[in-house]
């Protein structure tokens, strides 16, 4: 079931091999530069000042003794900062958060809003200043908790809940086996490697920006909307990235540099610090959601529902669609999935690896494995009975579905057929040891790019994509494609990345990243190759084929487009303590064509241990009163390091996308999808104890 493939120095074939990132060397001597640390002659550099209050106005900036300080260039805030337009709906359809919009206004909607931004010479001359800034504010009272029966909680316009089939409570009334629980998620953070930073310039009539985002031309048409420019004029780049994970689009930090760069007409690089990132950089919402199941005896749905709230800022509106998860998984005679939302005074949420999917499925695949203790069916065979023929809720064919298969293969691997299905009956000592499974879904989507492949007069090619590589191996993965896609090895193909002047592609996000630009990159290939086929002969500037898949995408029949996933987690919980470790972990996906086995397994095995360090670990905690974190940092913000992460392995069944010109499907995010529920439901097959609420600590476990 697993991609074999031949060695890298396979002449023909790259797809499907495993091949080191092609900058990995560039990376681990230090010659791969980042956003933050490029040199510029005359940087500046921009500390930015955030609220100290929850809720209010800004009364006053106390510029004056700041800007006598050593170095001080400039103080920005309300006062004095350009005014900006944020009445336009950028690239993914939202207008932009107000967050980014630095300095427009006095007021201060939650804790750690940027106030001022102070610029120095040096990155030390700003930070004193900063912290020597006095800001007086009005307060106002403020609310940050996330309560399940708000009543300012809403459906979103952009959200709609989805209902379909009979009457749901008729059929609930008629059920054999009922099932009524609430599970709830923290506040997680995306507190990825590295921090969010931009050096903004003007160069000769054009402003650069020199940033970590998750997609050059993005970012480009967000700054250039926002400071109403040209996108002609606007070039963003973004070479290297050290995680993005969902948060790094317009942000605080290129805005508030391009700002200071326009005013002192010198270089500004403004770099968040990890504590801004926890409210400047976007984060998980909590989720309060309650799932009611409905079955006959064997455990066939009659009823799933499935209602999830989060709460956004005040200033932005972010829907976490945690319900949705439903409307693939499963069929059910009464089907209806709601994902609501409330507006406090808390920091805007953002996405964050499988928006939606990460939390709803912990909720929806606990409540699966209840259901199956309730109709005391084996919790594999309760998910086969309810797969649907179509799409739940659309009624769409499926492209392509595997997640039977991926739970055949991975209950062969893991050994399930052994499984004692009884709780809290296996002992190692003072340990109590249990197995747990879930399911994972993530959509597969394609959206329109350009690429450009040029074939060079000494033979060789160069393929230029906008966007940027988040550190996933996509770089990597795209010169395999473009290697068989103009019949050639990957030592021939040189990818360019991250320049927002290669033209509008797909960001890095939504598991749509590589899938999109192999597509725009496979076409250009193809046209490139017919030219050289008529015309051989290759002019010292080479020849270039720009390609724009917009009319190929928006010619794919309308199905349901997914990957598929079967996760299984084993945990020892020590019955004194409490505490749980996870002793192993195996995930089996099916996730279109893997481009490369060992990026691909990065990816997927990343995703798992994050499922880990969610069911465990991760828990923003905001004080009830003063509406702040208590510790917004990686001392006080568990994840799970070495020490927590066992044996995890992931592999894959074969599942070609049908309808893909490579057959890819995209893997940036399955990896997490029911991580937490398998550890969380092995924790139960362990003590008896059911978790409903993560994560889990050790007094939930007791
Ligand atoms: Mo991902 S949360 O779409 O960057």
């Amino acid at each position: 079931m697993t991609t074999t493939t031949p060695g890298p120095t396979a002449l023909r074939g790259a797809v499907g091999t495993a091949h080191t990132r092609v900058e990995g060397r560039d990376k681990v001597t230090g010659a791969a530069r980042y956003a933050g640390e490029i040199p510029f002659t005359g940087l500046a550099h921009g500390w930015l000042v955030l609220s100290t209050v929850t809720r209010g106005r800004v009364r006053d900036v106390g510029t004056a003794p700041v800007l006598g300080m050593p170095g001080v260039l400039t103080v920005l805030h309300h006062g004095n900062a350009p005014r900006l337009r944020t009445d336009y709906v950028g690239m993914l359809g939202t207008r932009p958060d107000p967050t980014a919009a630095v300095f427009q206004d006095a007021r201060v909607p939650f804790a750690d809003w940027p106030v001022a931004l102070v610029v120095a010479e040096t990155p030390e001359q700003a930070r004193e200043a900063a912290e020597a800034l006095v800001v007086t504010y009005d307060e106002e009272p403020h609310t940050t908790a996330l309560a399940a029966d708000d009543p300012g909680a809403y459906s979103a316009a952009g959200h709609p809940p989805a209902e379909v089939g009979k009457d749901l409570e008729a059929e609930l009334a008629a059920s054999a086996v009922v099932l009524d629980e609430e599970y709830t998620t923290p506040e997680e953070q995306h507190s990825m490697m590295e921090p969010h930073a931009a050096t903004a310039r003007w160069d000769g009539g054009r402003l650069e920006v020199v940033d970590s985002n998750q997609g050059t031309t993005w970012v480009r048409a967000e700054l250039a909307a926002m400071f109403s420019l040209d996108p002609a004029s606007v070039r963003v780049r973004s070479e290297h990235i050290g995680g993005g994970f969902g948060s790094k689009g317009l942000r605080a930090h290129q805005v508030s540099a391009v700002m200071a760069a326009t005013e002192l007409r010198r270089p500004v690089r403004v770099v968040m610090t990890r504590r801004q990132m926890f409210s400047l950089a976007g984060h998980r919402s909590p989720t309060v959601q309650r799932v009611r199941l409905g079955a006959d005896p064997d455990g066939r749905l009659r009823v799933l529902d499935h209602r999830s709230l989060n709460r956004t800022s005040t200033v932005f509106e972010f829907v976490e669609p945690s319900a949705s998860v439903g409307q693939v998984l499963y069929a059910a005679d009464a089907h209806r999935t709601a994902s609501h939302v409330v507006r406090l005074d808390v920091p805007s949420p953002t996405w964050m690896r499988a928006p939606g999917e990460a939390p709803g499925s912990f909720a929806l695949e606990t409540a699966l494995d209840e259901l199956a203790v309730r109709c005391g069916a084996d919790p594999i065979e309760l998910r086969l009975r309810n797969e649907p023929e179509t799409g739940p809720v659309s009624g769409l064919p499926f492209s392509s579905r595997n997640l039977a298969a991926c739970f055949r293969e991975g209950a062969r691997r893991f050994g399930w057929a052994d499984r004692d299905p009884r709780p809290g009956v296996r002992r190692e000592g003072h340990l109590l040891l249990g197995t747990g499974t879930a399911a994972a879904t993530y959509g597969a989507g394609a959206a329109p790019s350009t690429a450009l492949v040029t074939a060079e007069a000494d033979g060789s090619f160069t393929v230029r994509i906008a966007p940027a590589d988040l550190g996933t191996g996509a770089r990597t993965a795209l010169t395999q494609i473009a290697a068989d896609a103009l019949e050639t090895v990957p030592g021939r193909v040189r990818v360019r990345i991250g320049d927002s002047d290669f033209g509008p592609a797909m960001i890095a996000g939504g598991s749509m990243g590589t899938r999109s630009w192999a597509w725009a990159i496979t076409a250009a290939a193809a046209e490139l190759r017919e030219r050289l086929a008529v015309a051989p002969d290759i002019p010292p500037e080479g020849i270039t084929v720009r390609s724009d898949t917009t009319e190929a995408i928006g010619a794919l029949a309308r199905k349901e487009r997914h990957t598929f996933g079967a996760q299984f987690a084993e945990v020892a919980v020590d019955t004194a303590t409490g505490e749980v470790r996870v002793r192993r972990m195996l995930g089996i996906f099916a996730a279109g064509r893997i481009v490369n086995p060992l990026t691909a397994r990065n990816q997927l095995v990343g995703g798992m241990t994050w499922g880990i360090s969610m069911a465990l670990h991760e828990e923003a905690v905001r004080d009830r009163n003063t509406g702040r974190h208590y510790a917004p940092d990686l001392a006080g913000y568990h994840v799970a390091t070495h020490a927590d992460v066992p044996d995890i392995e992931a592999d894959w069944v074969d599942d070609p996308d049908p309808d893909d010109p490579v057959g890819i499907k995209g893997i940036g995010e399955v990896g997490i999808v029911g991580a937490a529920a398998a550890v969380a439901n092995a924790v139960w097959h362990a003590t008896g104890v059911r978790q409903r609420h993560l994560p889990i600590r050790p007094d939930r476990v007791l």
